[in-house]
């Protein structure tokens, strides 16, 4: 596991330590005096202790929590060995860069440096060192050891594989990491901050009174806190001092409200007392939506973060029901149109053309689970459910099916892999969509199914699945459609489907005795019992299993030896391989004699041959 360094042993730092720590991790924390590195450790121990009363952590857990981390507050020494580095001292944009530019001299190369900032650009930052593309923001969530957002921030010229490193490393730390731009707040602050703001602004302008904007928010966004207790709990000068950031780099509308000033000033909690009015609700519910659609609009135009991203910021990150763009589609697009229009008019912000126009289509916002990035010429498809451990509804597998279309369509993808987000790769069809369906209903869900696992098979590029978690049913039956699969050594894989009383449907009677031989497929599939990536391996269901910290890596090394050979050659050989286990021997070789024929048509042929007898490496074009 790789080394972190933790700089800052306050709430933020310690928190964020303890996380790595209970990750395995080897950790160090560092703070600029003895008693401050001892007051993190307190502050892990109570946190831990408080975990060992509800039963989430072990009572062994937490000495050997504590004891892997090494409080130090010898910054050069702790530095020196670290792997990535993550800074989370206050909120002062100097300090932290003079902090960064001794932290690029005591750090071996190639370390990654991170900030936790949660307001300050992190370009300014990346910029006092002489490693911008190994720089990136690494936000966390209060309270870290525990919240599973994490916002990775790169900044103009973090490299593409800083961003995976760091992806990757927020998943290892069982978070769910979002990538967003380096702009004001990134993606939860940017409307969080104001929404408290906005509270004290309506106390302002006397909309209503203080009872009765707490009510009306907690019933309009469905929270357990309004703004004024939220404020309470985290701090006041928080409030005001994000708000002022925001304010300072975006303009006015983001001034702090009067209210809020006074009381930072006064040095007092707010006072929440009296009745709220129930005939004010829906006049404060409306401005607090107002507020939120048009700022989370905003960011979506800016390229800040997709609409997924800002769905998980509010959800994951702070914990709301739903976030804005779900709230749009169950008020009704047009009915938000409606109401952003007023806001936007009100407080002299641009109506977001995106919500004009979905209004125009009349259709609610699509929210796709499942997601497809780029990591150079590998397309990453990610099912993105993890609060259903990546289930595959009807919904899942229409994305699933969109997102294989778009890898296919990108000449640039080169190398397909297949992954789940969260704890999971897919733990199977969804149970409970399929619980309520008719034997013909659930014939067209298996149609489905397998008709979009077959578009993966037959894609003309090498398809990896990269299973970090539980593969059961119809998900092992996903990553039995891909050309290879590499699972984490702890994953577990099966098709439990008997014990639901059905048995698997999405391919899996069919591909499992084609992968491991008819007589172990019955056994795993009669008994609907469950391996692990080792024993998977060990039985040929797996190519590899290798610990879950390296199963990107892993990945990315098989991809990088697919994509350093003919495309083209690669393209039929697969076509080749699937044609020959559907067919006897005789069409097989048959087919393989089209296949190869074909291959001598290509400008690859020339190429790959021309280079072995010049002794050179091959320049392939996929032509
Ligand atoms: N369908 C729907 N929801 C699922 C799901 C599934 N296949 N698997 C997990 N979830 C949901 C759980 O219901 C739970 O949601 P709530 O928080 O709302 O209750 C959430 O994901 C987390 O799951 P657990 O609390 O169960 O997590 P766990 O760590 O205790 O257990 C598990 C993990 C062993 C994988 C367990 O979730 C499980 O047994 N899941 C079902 C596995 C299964 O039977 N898969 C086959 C499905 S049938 C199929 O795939 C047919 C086919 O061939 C097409």
């Amino acid at each position: 596991m790789a080394k972190i360094c933790v700089v800052g042993a306050g709430n933020m730092g310690a928190g964020i330590a303890q996380r790595c720590s209970q990750s395995g991790f080897s950790v160090s924390m560092v703070d600029i005096k003895d008693e401050f590195v001892k007051k993190g450790f307190d502050s892990i121990r109570r946190t831990l202790e408080d975990g060992v009363k509800r039963g989430k952590i072990k009572p062994e857990q937490v000495d050997a929590v504590i004891n892997n981390i090494n409080g130090t507050i010898d910054l050069a020494a702790a530095a020196a060995d670290a792997d990535i580095v993550i800074e989370a001292v206050f909120e002062d944009i100097e300090v932290k860069k003079k902090l960064f530019a001794d932290l690029d001299k005591a750090c071996k190369p190639e370390a990654i440096l991170a900030t936790n900032t949660s307001s300050l650009s992190v370009n300014e930052m990346a910029a006092v060192t002489a490693r911008p593309a190994k720089f990136a923001g690494l936000h966390f969530f209060y309270p870290a050891a525990i919240n599973q957002l994490i916002e990775v921030i790169p900044g103009d010229k973090t490299a593409p594989e800083t961003v995976s490193k760091l992806v990757d490393t927020a998943r290892l730390l069982q978070k769910l990491p979002i990538v967003v731009k380096d702009a004001p707040g990134f993606a939860v602050n940017r409307y969080f901050v104001p929404f408290l703001n906005e509270a004290c602004k309506m106390l302002d302008e006397g909309v209503a009174d203080m009872a009765t904007i707490e009510e009306a928010a907690k019933k309009t966004l469905q929270i357990g806190m309004g703004p004024f207790e939220l404020m309470n709990a985290t701090g006041v000068v928080i409030a005001y001092h994000a708000q002022e950031s925001l304010h300072k780099a975006l303009g006015t509308f983001y001034q702090p409200a009067a209210s809020l000033k006074k009381q930072l000033e006064s040095g007092q909690k707010w006072k929440v007392e009296g009745s709220p009015d129930p005939a004010k609700f829906d006049e404060v519910g409306e401005r607090f939506l107002g507020m939120l659609f048009c700022i989370a609009l905003h960011l979506v135009e800016e390229g800040v973060a997709t609409k997924e991203a800002v769905e998980r910021g509010a959800t994951v990150g702070l914990r709301w029901k739903s976030g804005p763009f779900a709230m749009m589609n169950e008020i009704g697009i047009e009915r938000s149109l409606d109401i952003v229009k007023k806001y936007a008019a009100a407080s002299y912000l641009k109506i977001p053309e995106i919500l004009v126009s979905q209004a125009a289509s009349k259709k609610p916002w699509s929210l796709r689970s499942v997601q497809v990035s780029k990591e150079g010429f590998v397309g990453v498809i990610t099912i993105d459910r993890p609060e259903a451990l990546n289930a595959l509804n009807s919904k899942v597998l229409g994305d699933l099916n969109h997102a294989i279309s778009t890898v296919a369509a990108d000449e640039s993808v080169k190398v397909v892999m297949v992954t789940g987000e969260g704890s999971a790769f897919v733990a199977g069809a969804d149970i409970k969509e399929m619980i309520s369906k008719t034997p013909m209903e659930a014939r067209t869900f298996t149609q489905l199914g397998q008709s979009v696992f077959k578009r993966l098979e037959d894609m003309d590029k090498a398809v990896i699945a990269a299973v970090n978690g539980y593969a059961l049913g119809g998900g092992l039956e996903l990553a039995l459609s891909c050309d290879m699969i590499v699972a984490a050594e702890n994953a577990r894989l099966g098709l439990p489907e008997v014990t639901l009383g059905i048995h698997p449907g999405f391919g899996g009677t069919q591909r499992l005795p084609r992968q491991i031989g008819k007589s172990k497929a019955k056994e795993l599939i009669f008994t609907g019992g469950m391996v692990d990536g080792k024993e998977a391996e060990r039985i040929g269901l797996v190519n590899k299993a290798v610990p879950r910290e390296k199963l990107y890596d892993e990945v990315r090394k098989l991809a990088d030896k697919i994509a350093a050979v003919g495309p083209l050659a690669v393209k039929m050989a697969k076509s080749a391989v699937n044609k020959g286990t559907e067919v006897d021997l005789v069409s097989g070789l048959a087919y393989e004699i089209e296949t190869v024929s074909l291959c001598f048509s290509t400008e690859d042929k020339q190429e790959g041959m021309t280079a072995f007898i010049e002794k050179r490496k091959p320049q392939f074009k996929g032509r």
